[in-house]
């Protein structure tokens, strides 16, 4: 299944769950404090999915001149169109890659909440074309996939990964560990190399709730993702869930996030 079409099968589920999910909540909240919105700007919303990003920018800053909201899943769009019916947010179905030349003109944010690391590396180009001169891009990419360099992995790659052992049914194709491909030094050199600064990056801990860990992983996009090939999904998606609920620790587990700025220089 290519990767638009397992969003296409993710919408209507993410479109319910992710308002309750804690990440998406907290990621939203971090990014658009780090974009540094104010009254007039040109604002896009790059992997808008069913809105919350926009509805976060919105409710930071209603002032602005424009706000562009891109997806390349038709799916996640009519999802957001529906959220955001009430607000003059422009739609744009676009792949991260190829999207700058449907905005009507230079902007001067992006904000990607939670698909960064997921773009083709087009993407970084495509974005710094978008961005007027000192214009930026506030973007995070999660532990699973972004080594922090301290030596500590993914609680949660790990949470998931105890769970599947457990359920000899799910098999070993369902453990993940592969090493992550993100760093500070690789978001550099890809950033740099397209002529972007990264001017600021940090690290933003969210405690997910066990209910929190049991919903995200409801979501087909992710559930499938830790299912071996050819397993059909409804009972794989059943199997997870048993060996989750049997693994998950009461506390629930912290997820780290890198936050990154990079800005286009003057
Ligand atoms: C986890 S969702 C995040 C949605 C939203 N930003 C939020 O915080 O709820 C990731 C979104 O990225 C979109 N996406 C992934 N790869 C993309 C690409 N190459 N071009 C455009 N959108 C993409 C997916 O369709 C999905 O809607």
């Amino acid at each position: 299944m290519a990767e638009r079409d397992r969003w296409e099968a993710t919408a209507a589920r993410y479109h319910v769950l992710a308002p309750r999910l804690t990440v998406y909540r907290e990621t939203n909240r971090r990014l658009v404090e780090w974009a540094g919105l104010a009254p007039g700007l040109r604002v896009v919303d790059l992997a808008c999915g069913t809105g919350l990003t926009s509805a976060a920018i919105w409710a930071a800053e209603p002032r602005l001149a424009a706000l562009y909201a891109v997806d390349f899943s038709p799916a996640m769009l009519r999802s957001a169109r529906r959220r955001l019916a009430d607000l003059p947010v422009r739609w744009v179905e676009a792949d991260a890659a190829d999207f700058a030349r449907h905005l009507a003109e230079p902007v001067d944010r992006i904000v990607t909440n939670s698909a960064f690391w997921l773009f083709p590396p087009a993407a970084v180009a495509e974005g710094y074309r978008a961005l007027v001169p000192g214009g930026s891009w506030v973007c995070n990419i999660p532990d699973q996939d972004f080594d922090f360099g301290d030596g500590n992995g993914s609680a949660l790659r790990e949470l998931v990964n105890r769970a599947v052992r457990r359920l000899p049914a799910l098999g070993a194709a369902a453990v993940h560990d592969a090493p992550p491909q993100w760093s500070l030094q690789v978001v550099r050199e890809r950033a740099e190399g397209c002529g972007f600064r990264v001017e600021r990056h940090g690290v933003q801990a969210i405690r997910l709730t066990p209910q929190d860990i049991l919903d995200f992983y409801r979501l087909p996009k992710f559930c499938r993702g830790r299912l071996p090939t050819g397993m059909p999904y409804r009972l794989g998606a059943r199997l997870l869930r048993q060996a989750l609920r049997e693994a998950v620790p009461a506390q629930g587990v912290e997820w780290r996030w890198a936050l990154f700025r990079l800005v286009r220089p003057r």
